[in-house]
């Protein structure tokens, strides 16, 4: 089996044979291979009937599962099960189990109850990864691994335990050496906190006040750091003892508690799990995008999270073998988690599923195969009803796989034009100290990138560094808090375009205020001093003088000599800053004055750029051209496009309709 990638862009479904009865699992296998689905993944919760003794291992049932799928032809995705350990591993060893930020130890019963620090637990996840790796590493049906599921799921990332504390004291002694050096970069003469050991520092939970902001901020990097150093635990015994079988694991959406870019270090394929109206109903919760998107999905959401997660799939590969998929893609049904849970729209299941193969994922693969009538879960639907008779998913399999062979895609890996920079420091100094209430790293990068699609622009969603936007023409940058050591000159160096602020390099690698104000480093591109900042509530915007608005965010900034001021706000303070080839925005722009910097940039770097309806998205990948309706109403584009040449659908586009053109 080659870690190169796939011949034809494949389906996939996730699936639980342990919770149906044996006889059922031939029909099972054929139904999956008649609909066009290839990958089945299995075993990521089943640690409890692997090993249902301590140390005696039951495998009988699990071969004759791997049997049934191998005998019609499917390729198994296999995943540790790590994300439950069973009752009497956690009986055994009950300070394994994570401690909430009050706290509270978290009990068994549901999953992800343990620590990532807790090296007992460590031990027990290299065992079992290994007795897996063991059995079934060269079984002519293993496609890939998966490791664990969804790594903090449930809020699982910080854990304030003993085996954290102890962990965390050792990581500071590691990165500082002496308490001296750890007094210094922390800035502990403030309020006193001056230590004489590391073993002095406590975990930042459960003081009076906050704590120092980079004693957080730390703790957030080490509890990333166990993150990566669990995941590569199993990666190693994986790659050890089943060479040859990727591996991957399933990221969550809107969840920045560890470093994804890190972890993707070590895996061949990073996956993601895409839900789109449960993230609408939970993660975005914003009545306007709802009114218009219910039943579908937010237009840019899980885009976002496609060109991230494609990134991350770069990591250990590189960007012409990177690797990405759709683990768990909602199927054309309600949720189980949502606030609300409403039935998606007609066509928004299909739309999913193009779109991220339009993003280039080689496996969109649902969740689930059949809803469950037991457990936590059944009211999630499946392909499958609770009685095994097909529901719309299943028929959706059938469509989609009919379409794929009829188009064919050859997606490319070719480069975007435009970078756009996540990073996960950032992204926690804003958690830690966000100045106005609910400002994140996060939003304001996906503004930005909701701006860039409603352009017709296909964007990478990269971390900060010189590889990561060499061959660009534009760099977006916004609220980048910590620019990595060399990052200000690699953008100076790299020749693009690049569109900053606000809030780009406001603080240091220890979470202080740069030397010679900020934005730090960037000064090298643009000699500008920040002298404050304001935040505002949102019935009182900045007005600018071009009459949009500054939302709550404005800064005060110096220009030098050489910078123009090219637009100022209405009590005359400079909004939007430039020098050479670079743009500083001192504010967070309302979302048509976002669009029209987001425009002029483009223009200056020389992007076309499209006028799209509202509601369209439109995205480039290889020869095709896909394009897509978010919108609850029909639109029709035949003027938008005039001489197209159509490999699939009609450019008079249906709600949630989905159209390809060649290029
Ligand atoms: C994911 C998880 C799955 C299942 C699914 C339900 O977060 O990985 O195991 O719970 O959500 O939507």
């Amino acid at each position: 089996m080659s870690l190169s990638p796939l011949s034809r862009q494949a389906l996939g479904v996730c699936y639980y044979p342990e919770h149906w009865p044996e006889e059922r699992w031939p029909t099972d296998a054929r139904m999956m291979a008649e609909a066009g689905i290839e990958y089945i993944r299995i075993g990521e919760f089943a640690w409890s009937l692997m090993e249902p003794e301590p140390g005696t291992y039951d495998w009988a049932w699990l071969d004759r599962a791997f049997q049934v799928l191998h005998d019609h032809g499917l390729k198994i995705v296999l995943g540790t099960p790590t994300a439950t350990a069973p009752k009497w591993l956690v009986d055994r060893m009950p300070d394994m189990l994570g401690v909430d930020v009050e706290g509270r130890v978290r009990g068994f019963g549901s999953r992800r109850h343990y620590c990532f620090s807790h090296q007992g637990y460590r031990t027990e996840s290299r065992r079992i990864t290994q007795a897996m790796a063991e059995r079934y590493g060269d079984h002519p049906a293993l496609a890939a691994w998966q490791t664990d599921n969804e790594f903090g799921c449930h809020n699982t990332i910080y854990s304030y335990s003993d085996a954290a504390r102890t962990g965390f004291r050792e990581w500071l002694a590691q990165k500082y050496q002496s308490p001296d050096a750890l007094n210094r970069a922390w800035g502990t003469v403030f309020w006193s906190m001056t230590y004489r050991s590391f073993d002095e520092v406590e975990l930042p939970n459960l003081a009076v006040t906050q704590t120092s902001p980079i004693h957080q901020l730390d703790f957030r990097r080490y509890s990333s750091d166990q993150v990566v150093a669990f995941n590569r635990e199993q990666a190693d015994i994986i790659r050890a003892h089943s060479p040859g079988r990727p591996i991957s694991h399933n990221f969550m959406g809107k969840f920045t508690d560890f470093d994804h870019y890190d972890v993707s270090d070590d895996l061949d394929i990073a996956t993601w799990d895409a839900y789109p109206t449960g993230f609408l109903e939970r993660e975005l919760n914003d009545e306007t995008l709802l009114k218009k998107h219910i039943g579908i999905g937010a237009p840019d959401f899980d885009a976002f999270h496609h060109d991230l997660y494609r990134t991350c799939g770069q990591r250990r590969n590189g960007t012409e073998n990177g690797r990405w998929w759709v683990m768990e893609q909602q199927p054309p049904g309600p949720l189980n988690w949502g606030n609300y849970n409403p039935a998606p729209l007609p066509g928004a299941g299909r739309l999913w599923v193009w779109e991220a193969f339009a993003a280039g994922a080689e496996v969109v693969s649902w969740f689930r195969w059949r809803q469950p009538p037991f457990g936590q879960e059944q009211m999630h639907e499946g392909l499958l009803l609770p009685d095994g008779t097909p529901n719309h998913g299943y028929d959706l399999a059938k469509e989609i796989s009919a379409e794929l062979d009829a188009l064919r895609p050859e997606p490319s890996n070719a480069r975007a034009e435009v970078a756009l920079v996540f990073d996960y420091d950032s992204e926690w100094v804003m958690k830690i100290m966000p100045h106005g209430r609910g400002t994140t790293h996060f939003d304001t990068v996906m503004s930005h990138y909701v701006a860039l699609r409603r352009a017709g622009i296909s964007v990478d969603v990269v971390p900060p560094t010189a590889e990561a936007i060499s061959g660009r023409k534009l760099i977006v940058a916004p609220m980048l808090a910590i620019l990595p050591d060399g990052f200000a000159q690699a953008l100076a160096d790299c020749g693009a375009e690049i569109l900053a602020g606000p809030w780009t390099g406001s603080k240091d690698r220890n979470f202080a205020i740069p030397e010679g104000l900020p934005p730090g480093e960037l000064r090298k591109l643009i000699d500008i001093r920040l002298r404050r900042v304001e935040t505002r509530r949102a019935f009182s915007p900045i007005p600018l003088a071009s009459g949009g608005t500054f939302d709550g965010w404005r800064e005060f900034i110096e220009p030098g000599a050489a910078v123009t001021v090219e637009e100022a706000s209405e009590d005359g303070h400079p909004a939007v800053l430039s020098q050479d080839r670079t743009t500083y925005v001192a504010g967070r722009a309302d979302e048509a004055t976002l669009a029209r910097l987001i425009r002029a940039a483009l223009d200056r770097a020389g992007v076309a750029h499209l006028d799209l309806p509202e509601h369209v998205r439109v995205r480039d990948n290889g020869s095709l051209r896909f394009v897509f309706n978010y919108g609850r109403e029909a639109v029709d584009l035949t003027d938008a496009f005039p001489d197209a040449d159509l490999a699939m659908g009609t450019l008079s586009l249906d709600p949630c309709g989905v159209a390809c053109l060649k290029r």
